[in-house]
């Protein structure tokens, strides 16, 4: 199957960048969002950060206009819905949502369309019967921030099609990432369990008084090579989407290892939501 246009839905941190690589890559692509704000505030986001990739010399200036022409933002999901070939949703971390989308998806799109969710908590399982085409239905999951981050978790549910998998893995590879496929619907899948296992010991060390967060941080770096600490990370993620991600694991597995981390739920219940919020486990400007 040849896909040629790509609708991304929910221009947010994730939904934004998706987009743009979708974009970058020669995809006519539409983002959607119910919200006029977060489509034009997505749009000035792009434009700076594809400004600066040409000034810093590593992205033409004529590449940068043809992606940013080739992509076009909508409010209407009902008419975005009509030519895509594949959709990668990025709307917010709620079932009954993602459940009507995927249902206005099956009705909207064309009998062909490939509908992907970049859900890191809810399996594609859960909205795929919504849809009315289950075998075209998987996870696509890019990671923060995507226009740099490389890998794409690809996960099938039981009723995906292989035709589904082969041509999502092709539009991964396509934008430039590295595609990973993920047999089996997993809390988790294998970046963010690893991650949770990370968090989840530095968060300890910090609660004990081990260490510092800045130390703790600074031995991820330089000892073992990470290019973030654990705290800069789930700052740049957001507290709150640590804490969503860890409910979503606590509540399929029920161990208490997996239960969200009482440091985290104290930011979140104050505010402080990490660099979006202008606070987290450091202060941001
Ligand atoms: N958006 C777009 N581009 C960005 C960016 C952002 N938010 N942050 C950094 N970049 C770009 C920079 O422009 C720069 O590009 P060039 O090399 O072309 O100039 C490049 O990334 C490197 O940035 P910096 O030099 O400023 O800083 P760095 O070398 O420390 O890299 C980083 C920044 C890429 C974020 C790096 O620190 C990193 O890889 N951190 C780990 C990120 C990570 O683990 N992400 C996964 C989070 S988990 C997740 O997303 C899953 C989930 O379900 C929640």
């Amino acid at each position: 199957m040849t896909i040629e246009r790509i609708l991304v839905i929910g221009a947010g941190t994730m939904g934004r960048q998706i987009a743009m690589s979708c974009a970058l890559s020669g995809y006519q692509t539409i983002l959607q969002d119910i919200s006029a704000d977060a489509l034009s505030a997505a749009r000035k986001e792009l434009e700076s950060w594809a400004d600066s990739r040409v000034s810093k010399g590593k992205l033409e200036q004529a590449d940068a206009q043809a992606a940013l022409e080739r992509l076009s933002e909508s409010t209407d999901l009902v008419h975005s819905a009509g030519t895509a070939d594949l959709v990668i949703e990025a709307a917010v971390e709620r079932l009954d949502i993602k459940e009507q989308i995927f249902a206005t998806l099956g009705e909207h799109t064309p009998a062909h369309a490939i509908l992907a969710t970049n859900s890191s908590t809810l399996p594609s399982s859960r909205v795929a019967q919504a849809s009315g085409r289950p075998a075209q239905v998987c996870n696509m999951h890019f990671f923060n921030p995507a226009l740099v981050m490389k890998c794409v978790e690809v996960v099938r549910n039981e009723q995906t099609s292989d035709e589904t998998v082969s041509a999502v893995t092709d539009v991964a590879t396509r934008l430039g990432k590295q595609p990973v496929l993920v047999n089996k619907e997993i809390p988790g899948f294998i970046a963010n369990r690893m991650m949770g296992a990370i968090n989840a010991e530095a968060l300890n060390l910090a609660q004990q008084g081990i260490a510092s967060i800045e130390d703790i941080d600074t031995t991820a770096k330089t000892a073992l090579g990470h290019p973030m600490g654990p705290f800069e990370l789930m700052d740049m993620v957001g507290l709150d989407v640590i804490d969503v991600i860890a409910q979503a694991t606590y509540a399929e597995t029920g161990e208490d290892a997996d239960k969200p981390h009482p440091l985290i739920t104290e930011k979140v219940q104050a505010g402080l939501l990490g660099r979006k919020s202008g606070e987290g486990f450091y202060p941001y400007s």
